[in-house]
């Protein structure tokens, strides 16, 4: 991979952040944007904006053409054997709310929901308002002390056959732990569960998501593989796709409505109620097609190569701490430092140009687990360089020297 002329796609990287050239290490929330997804989000607001699926006129008819162009270059990415099963949401928020709500008709008081205490609020929260709502029991598999998923504990939890839907991340936004989905769709399935997988933090390293897991249903968000924010996509396996009720209803959705009734299309249509984020789906295509062009197997061995050095870098500061030491870990990296408050060090590495993100990182329970309410959060992408990482932890050690000082 030509790192350097892969950089020279993403104009954010070579600006300055206080001052100091910026080094880009916050990928866990969201990722850089390359020329080329810029470009045909702006071809398509220059030369093709209007309404999608409504219009007579030719200005509807190239930019439905667009969407629909754009919903087989996903279908295509993920390994999909058809467009339909893409279904374009807001983000991975919007598609696990969805699935959640849309799925609640499968559970009762006899019924349970499996997830894990891994998981990002997205893909938790609505399990449980749809648990409380339905009389169904969340259960909630816990982590080890390495902070990976306690494999023991998720297959007790399916022993009695009650679980109807196992709704877990694929990597996990805090960590980079990656969970063994093919593996545990397979205990999942022959408990008789639908498989639900929040790939938000793996669609730079799961190659063929679709194809390659098992999983039934699939949520990520366009912001975490180079494309822009507020467009994301729900996908699946066709049977259980047409499980899922509609959430939203209105324009685009329907087949007839009456005053008194309504009856609703097929897929993908009959879950995209509204005008969708035509823009942000053109860019969304973009990215993947960027990222192809690139080569994805070239992106997911970068990415674990510039993890494992993070790691490897983190390691040698004494007073760093790793929040979790998973064994298959990807693109995130967390710490605490000793003595020296989240908060403060995130400050400090700002003003040094470096971009991480503290705190939480809206998967509470999981930080709670593993003993802190805060840790400092590093995550890579294929277009960091091992240099950024050294001089990133660089500045953490000058970092915690201002700090040992201040205390
Ligand atoms: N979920 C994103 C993160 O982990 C925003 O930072």
């Amino acid at each position: 991979m030509n790192v350097a002329e892969i950089r020279d796609a993403f104009p954010l990287l070579s600006r300055t952040m206080n001052g100091r050239p910026l080094i880009y290490l916050d990928n866990a929330a969201t990722t850089q944007v390359p020329i080329p997804v810029i470009r045909a989000m702006e071809h398509h607001l220059t030369f093709e904006n209007a309404n999608v699926h409504r219009g007579s006129h030719l200005l509807s008819v190239e930019a439905t053409e667009s969407l629909e162009n754009a919903r087989g270059a996903v279908a295509d990415f993920l390994g999909a054997s058809s467009s339909d099963q893409v279904v374009f949401t807001s983000g991975a928020t919007d598609s696990l709310t969805m699935v959640a709500f849309g799925l609640a008709h499968l559970l009762d008081r006899e019924s349970a929901v499996v997830t894990t205490q891994m998981e990002h609020h997205a893909n938790l929260i609505p399990w449980q308002r749809v648990c409380a709502q339905t009389g169904a029991e969340l259960r909630v598999v816990p982590v080890t002390s390495e902070g990976e998923l306690d494999g023991q504990a998720f297959h007790s939890m399916l022993e009695d056959g009650r679980a109807k839907i196992v709704a877990l991340c694929g990597t996990s936004n805090v960590s980079g732990c990656v969970n063994p989905l093919p593996e545990m769709a397979k205990i999942a399935h022959a408990a008789g569960a639908i498989v639900v997988a929040d790939l938000a933090q793996s669609m730079r390293h799961a190659l063929r998501p679709l194809a390659g897991t098992e999983v039934d249903l699939i949520a990520f968000s366009a912001h975490k593989m180079c494309g822009p924010t507020g467009v994301g996509v729900l996908a699946g396996k066709r049977e259980i796709l047409e499980l899922v009720h509609p959430l939203r209803f209105g324009g685009g959705m329907v087949d007839a409505v009456t005053c008194e009734e309504a009856s609703f299309s097929g897929l993908p249509s009959r879950l995209e109620a509204g005008t969708p984020n035509v823009m942000g789906i053109v860019g969304l295509a973009a990215a993947v097609r960027f990222l192809e062009e690139v080569g994805m197997d070239d992106v997911a061995e970068r990415e674990r190569v510039l993890t494992a050095s993070l790691v490897d870098a983190l390691a040698s500061v004494p007073q760093v701490q790793f929040a979790a030491r998973p064994q298959d870990q990807v693109g995130a990296v967390s710490f605490v430092v000793h003595g020296c408050h989240h908060y403060d060090v995130a400050a400090f590495l700002d003003a040094e140009g470096v971009a991480v993100r503290v705190g939480h990182h809206c998967a509470e329970p999981y930080v709670s687990a593993l003993g802190h309410d805060g840790v400092i959060r590093m995550s890579t992408a294929f277009y960091n360089t091992e240099e950024e990482i050294a001089r990133a932890v660089e500045a953490l050690k000058r970092t915690i020297k201002r700090l040992e000082v201040a205390s």
